[in-house]
Formats: C-alpha cells, structure tokens, sequence
C-alpha cells in the first residue's frame, strides 16, 4: 500500500495548532453558539430557561455541563421545522436520518453550514490520504440521507473529480470502477463487502483495482474488517463518521498515516463524554456516550446533542484535535442477552477469525418461554461449503463467541449469498422477539 502522509504545506494550520489556541477558538465559538441558540430558537430559550440557565453563565468550556442535553426526542417533537434558529427561506438545503418508526427527523442548512460541511468533508479526505484531482467514487446513499452529498460536496470542495454513483446496482458498480479508475471510494463498510463479491463474481481480481483507499463509516465496523478489506483490496481502510443531527459525515475522521481513531473536528464540533445513566460528563480517556455541541451551525445549532453512541475521547497524534476510539456500538443497538450485553460489532470480529466463514451476517433474536435466543446467520466462504467443512465452522464460531464475548448462540451457516446484502447501512439484528 501507498505511503500517504501528508506533505507539509497540506494541512490547514488549525489542524497542527497548541491544544490553547484550539480551547481559545472553541470557547468563543461556544459563546456564539450557544447564545445563537438561546436568541434565534424558542425551543432553546424555553429550554434555557426551564433548566435556569442562560448564555451568559458560560464563561469557560466546562461550563457547558450547566447546560440541558438535546436528544432525538426533541427533534420527533419539533417535527419537521420547529428547532430551527434561522427563518425557513434561509435554509438552502433539508436532510434527514430514515429512522425505524415512520417519520423522519428533520435537519436544516443554511449556505454557511452546506459551506462549513464541505470544508470539514475536504479535511476529512485529506486525512484519509486523498489529494486534489483523485477520482472519488462515491456510493453512500444520495437523498434525505447525509452521506452520499456531504461526500459530493466535500470531494469537489477538495478539488476532485467525483462519480455520484450513489448506492446500489452493485454490478454497475463494478463495470465504473474498471472503467473510470477511482482511487478513492468512499461508501459503507457493509456495501463494501458486496461490491467485494462482485467483483469476485465478475473475475476481476480486487487488488488490481484502482482503489487506494476506501473511506467508510455510517455504521459500526472492526478493525477485525479493516484488515479483511485492506488485503482484499491492497488499499487503506480509513474510518469516517458523523451524524446528521450534528451535521452528516465529516464529524470526525482517522489519518490515514496513523489509522488509530478518528479526530474529531473540534473546530466545528465540540466532543464530551458523559455517563449515559447520570449525564455526568467524564474525564478523557473514560468509556461512555458521546455528545457534540455544535461551535458554528447557523440553521440547527445543537447544544449538547446526546448520541447515543459509546467511545471515549483520546489526546490528538497525528492531528492536534482529539481522536474518539473506533466505535464499537450504540447504546440502543446493544442486546442484552440473559444478562450480558452483546454488540453486533463483538459478533463481526469473532466471524472474521474463523477462514471457513464469509463476514455477510444477521443477528436473529427470538423468544422460547422466558428465555431469549440469540442465532448467527452467516455465510460460509466459497472453498468451505460442504456439509462437514459448515457443521466445523458453527462449531468454531461458537466456541469464539462463547469464550470471548461470553453468551451461547445458535449459529446458522448459510449457502453463499444465504443472508441479506447490504446496500447501504446493514441491518445487524432482526428481533423477531413477541413484543410485550
Ligand atoms: O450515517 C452520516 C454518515 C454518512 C457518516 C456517511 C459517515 C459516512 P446518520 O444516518 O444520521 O448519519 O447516522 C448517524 O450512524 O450516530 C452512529 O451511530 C452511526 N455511525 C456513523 N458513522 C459511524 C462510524 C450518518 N464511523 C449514526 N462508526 C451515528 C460507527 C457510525 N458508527
């Protein structure tokens, strides 16, 4: 693989900046922020004002923690418009996450905020080792959902050629990427995987391809995958994240030169960790639920925006800013399974040890009297498909699970191409659970 670090002269100067220089500039953003909110959103100041608090009481970063926490409940109640801080003409753009119970939640953009998103989607794929004039071929989803835009106008902000293929028609994928010569792809790990097989299936052997990195996120993934991809691929794997309460993607991303957590962009957006069941915030280095106060949005400024998802903050290597560790789940992802708590990405890194196994799986949970049942769905690898080479493999995926992660489960092995595909985000676990 190519050695990508970055030349000097390449970064923006904030991104090297002393940790003083970076808390001076977030401490003035937050005060803008934060009275931003309280002025130009009812919901804020009634908000505000119901914890009895006010713009004026933060005079130092940590005094955020006086502040309420924003959830996606607030957003639900507000639906569609009502959070907003600026008159609706001035939003250029609406996004929105699909969210599992019908309507969508709503986000809002004015021309500063879709500017200030291609800027931290440039800088995130520069970290990720991509340059001015790569192909980017981009294949996260184009729509309501964040990805496959904040990707476009971040490539083109970085002065690339983008090739807005959006998700799915994997075959077609494939068909580009031989004829247009991407060196950068950036999509979910999980659609990875397919275009993966496709390429397989249509002979093309992946480590001739193009691709010199990949850049993912969306969804949990291991380092476990990273490594599947990087040999099957000969590129780097760089892992991106965001959400599109905050902003989309480009919230936070790894340096491809040292691949050891993602840098958060803490010029736009400040991190803190709090423990999810008292909301007290953390010290660095402590394991809990991630919360962003966003320092610069115009359209939804979000104070203190709970997550959901579990890490912890690190010091900065490779960039100044701190780095979140890799995500290993989201609290209301998590299963709780007679007792034990089991993330999906805990099953990932468990089938990516056993060679007889393809990384495509589903988390079935189902329900027999009191007791709850948890079964694998997963693929067998093309060269182990006979009956005594699968019944092996359950056998050894079990016994890992069982070990590791310390819960028995049902593993199914499946005919490859046996469990669902994904296009975009994967679906990890079906509870097909009575509801009570
Ligand atoms: O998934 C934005 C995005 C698009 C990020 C493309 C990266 C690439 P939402 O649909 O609002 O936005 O979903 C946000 O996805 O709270 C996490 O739970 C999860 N997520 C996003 N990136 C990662 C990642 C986009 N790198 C939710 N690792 C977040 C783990 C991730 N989970």
């Amino acid at each position: 693989m190519e050695n990508l670090s970055p030349r000097p002269g390449d970064l923006e100067p904030i991104e090297t900046a002393s940790r003083d220089h970076i808390a001076a500039v977030q401490l003035d953003r937050m005060k803008w922020s934060v009275r931003h909110a309280y002025e130009n959103s009812p919901f804020y100041r009634a908000r505000f004002d119901q914890a009895g608090v006010h713009p004026d009481d933060l005079k130092t970063l940590a005094d955020l923690a006086k502040f309420p926490f924003t959830t996606k409940a607030d957003l639900r109640d507000t639906y569609p418009f009502g959070m907003f801080a600026v008159p609706r003409e001035k939003l250029v753009r609406i996004h929105g996450s699909s969210g599992t119970t019908g309507k969508p939640t709503v986000v809002g953009y004015t021309k500063k905020d879709i500017d200030t998103w291609a800027d931290v989607m440039a800088r995130s794929i520069r970290a990720s080792g991509g340059r001015p004039g790569d192909i980017v071929h981009v294949a996260y989803g184009y729509g309501l959902f964040t990805g496959g835009l904040g990707a476009h106008y971040g490539a083109e902000r970085l002065g690339c050629t983008v090739v807005p293929i959006s998700g799915g028609m994997t075959e077609r994928q494939v068909t580009l990427m031989s004829d247009f010569k991407p060196r950068i792809i950036m999509v979910t790990p999980s659609y990875m995987l397919s275009i993966l097989d496709e390429f397989r299936r249509q002979g093309i052997d992946p480590r001739s391809s193009s691709l010199a990195v990949g850049i993912f996120g969306a969804e949990p993934w291991t380092n476990a995958m990273r490594l599947e991809i990087e040999q099957a691929f000969d590129m780097h794997a760089v892992d991106i994240y965001g959400l599109s309460e905050v902003m989309g993607p480009g919230v936070a991303n790894e340096c491809v030169e040292s691949k050891d957590g993602l840098h958060v962009w803490e010029d736009h957006f400040y991190p803190e960790i709090i423990d999810p069941a008292t909301g007290a915030v953390l010290p660095d280095g402590e394991i809990g639920e991630l919360v962003f106060t966003t320092l610069t949005k115009e359209g939804l400024p979000m104070i203190r925006y709970r997550t959901r998802d579990l890490t912890r903050l690190l010091p900065g290597t490779a960039r100044s800013m701190r780095r979140i560790e890799k995500i290993t789940g989201r609290s209301d992802d998590m299963i709780i399974l007679r007792g034990v708590n089991v993330f999906p990405t805990q099953i990932e890194e468990q089938i990516l040890k056993c060679k007889g196994l393809a990384p495509h799986f589903q988390i079935e949970l189902t329900r027999s009297g009191r007791m709850d049942n948890m079964t694998v769905h997963v693929e067998c690898a093309a060269d182990a498909a006979d009956a005594a080479a699968r019944a092996a493999s359950a056998k050894e995926l079990s016994h890992h699970i069982k070990s590791v992660v310390g819960v028995s489960t049902h593993i199914q092995v499946h005919d490859p191409d046996g469990v669902a595909r994904s296009e975009g985000k994967a679906k990890r676990v079906v509870d097909n659970r009575p509801k009570e």
